[in-house]
């Protein structure tokens, strides 16, 4: 029914003949894949993921597909290429308008080309936010999800391709298209190892994690799905919305003068954090984070729940509300934010300590990590902790964003992307028990002349759930040895203990082993436990699911002893 309707819209722009030669094969790919498990694995989601993350505009989808497509076009048998650019139709922009919907079409531009997608958007799940593209230009989505290998995704594309753009469009398009959407974002540490440059995603090393129990801000994990937007202070306004005394502005001075100063140390850990050992088991979406997207800081700010209580929170509202949605001043092309939301119970709740921030470590928060407000929500995945905020809605409805709706959920070993229902499961908001070996890295080189290993890590619970142990093996999991928590670093031995509920900060811990006089190598491994006696588990399989997501098995690193030469 899409081939016809794809042939239907071209035979009123195009000669029929060139175009059923140019369609084809695409649309065989489309028709075979439902009729082959085999070919369904060659060519069904992974050119649609890729497509995906260039329309809809995840990045980690697009560099996922990416990969994939070029592992799975290495085995598949020759397609015949298809000529492009000769006696293609040329279209107006007007005429490409015209196809924003799966009734009518859906047509993208991209460098002169026009594209008919109806069939990528009618079989792909995010094809809501694709229809955001529709009748326009690609280009400004390239420039927001920029990843290496475009060629790829683009040779795809171009299967799609039905016309070309009338010259004098295409030059007012390339005028409004120069400027560079990261142009302004700011200078990063250069010790920072980066997953993604545009947007910027990047992680500590390892070891300078646990080499402080505050986090230096400029060393502290950066998660951005769009470019950095600068706000100026002064005319920064934060509105409050959805409770009884209608919509509430406050100007940053305000936010800092009409509440007390409430400071938490809390740890933010996204939740993609790990995914490369997932990646290890079987290819995930996502950008390829190690064990650093995660780390620990001094957030000072606004209670959430004086600012709501000052906007006529109350009793009714408890009656019919149940989430508060949070917006970013952060925006894609298509004017649409970044957002998230979570649970009214902890927004209003004295003891979740959930913060309206604008300090980090003692200062003001630095333009990646949301200046000038963003939210703390202690315990809770990163994803919620929405920065540069611009609005915060009490409503008896979840965010709808794209990140709460169709991202950062969990789902079984067995869905896949032609089987996964984002609606069947929750958002994430509460993390699972999570701890990490920072110190030895895994393949560094052990001195015998030393007598004995010291390994370090992390270790942090989500929910407010303190970690009371660590173990660790140097020989797989066979035996354990207890760590230390270390009290011994000043800032986290002059924490005073939290009460219960409220253990928000990360655990680094410590322990010094003797090498074992057999060994030649070590496997190292560390797990911790909190205070509900949740525990890791032992292997990643079990727990991989298709985001990487969740990504809490026992941390393992391999580390080799070298003999001394006198003994050899
Ligand atoms: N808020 C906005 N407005 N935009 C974003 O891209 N990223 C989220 C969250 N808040 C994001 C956001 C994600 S996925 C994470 S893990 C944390 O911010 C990362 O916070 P950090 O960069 O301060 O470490």
């Amino acid at each position: 029914m899409l081939l016809l309707r794809r042939c239907h819209s071209l035979t009123r722009f195009g000669p029929l003949n060139t175009h059923s030669h140019r369609v084809a094969p695409a649309a065989a790919r489309l028709w075979s894949s439902s009729s082959s498990e085999d070919q369904k694995s060659y060519h069904g989601p992974s050119w649609r993921h890729a497509l995906a993350g260039l329309l809809a505009g995840t990045g980690a989808v697009l560099a996922y597909g990416l990969c994939h497509h070029k592992a799975e076009r290495d085995d598949t048998p020759t397609v015949q290429t298809i000529e492009k650019t000769s006696a293609l139709p040329i279209f107006s922009q007007e005429e490409v308008n015209t196809h924003r919907s799966l009734e009518d079409g859906v047509w993208v531009t991209y460098k002169g080309g026009v594209y008919d997608i109806t069939e990528f958007v009618a079989m792909h799940p995010g094809g809501d936010k694709i229809l955001l593209a529709a009748g326009g230009a690609l280009e400004p989505f390239w420039a927001l999800y920029a990843v290496h290998n475009q060629e790829h995704v683009l040779e795809i594309l171009s299967e799609y391709k039905v016309g070309e753009l009338k010259a004098e469009d295409l030059k007012k398009q390339q005028a409004v298209q120069t400027a560079d959407p990261y142009s302004s974002d700011p200078e990063r540490h250069p010790v920072l190892r980066i997953n993604n440059l545009k947007p910027f995603n990047a992680e500590p090393p390892p070891e300078l994690l646990s080499d402080s129990y505050i986090t230096p801000s400029a060393i502290f994990f950066k998660r951005n799905h769009l470019p950095v937007p600068q706000v100026d202070p002064a005319s920064y306004r934060l509105q409050v919305e959805g409770l009884p005394r209608g919509v509430l502005t406050m100007s940053l001075e305000d936010l800092k003068t009409r509440f007390p100063k409430h400071t938490v140390t809390a740890t933010l850990q996204c939740a993609g954090n790990r995914r490369s050992e997932m990646n290890k088991v079987k290819l995930v979406k996502g950008l390829n984070w190690g064990i650093a997207a995660i780390s620990n800081a001094k957030w000072s700010g606004a209670r959430l729940r004086d600012v709501l209580l000052a906007a006529g929170y109350g009793p009714d509202v408890a009656k019919w509300a149940v989430h508060v949605q949070f917006e970013g001043l952060d925006k894609d092309v298509t004017g649409t934010t970044y957002g998230a939301s979570i649970p009214l119970r902890k927004a209003v709740s004295e003891e979740g300590d959930v913060l309206l921030a604008y300090e980090m470590n003692g200062e003001d928060l630095p333009a990646d990590h949301g200046y000038p407000v963003r939210v703390v929500v202690p315990g809770t995945v990163g994803a919620r902790n929405v920065k540069w905020l611009g609005k915060i809605i009490v409503s008896a409805e979840e965010s709808s964003s794209h990140w709460q709706q169709n991202d950062y959920k969990g789902f079984s070993p067995m869905t896949d992307w032609d089987t996964v229902d984002f609606k069947s499961a929750p958002a994430i908001q509460e993390l699972p028990i999570q701890s990490a070996i920072t110190v030895p890295a895994d393949g560094a080189v052990v001195d015998r002349s030393l007598n004995e290993v010291t390994v370090k890590g992390y270790a942090w619970s989500g929910g407010g759930r303190e970690v009371v142990r660590v173990d660790v093996s140097l020989d797989g999991g066979k035996t354990w040895q207890v760590a230390q928590l270390r009290t011994s670093d000043k800032e986290q031995a002059s924490e005073p203990s939290p009460p219960p509920g409220q253990a928000w900060a990360w655990k680094l811990w410590e322990v010094t082993a003797p090498l074992p006089a057999e060994a030649q190598e070590l496997e190292i491994v560390c797990k911790a436990v909190d205070n509900s006696y949740n525990m890791q588990p032992d292997t990643v399989p079990p727990i991989w699911n298709l985001r990487g997501v969740l990504s809490n098995a026992w941390h393992r690193v391999t580390v080799k002893i070298r003999e001394d030469e006198s003994e050899e």
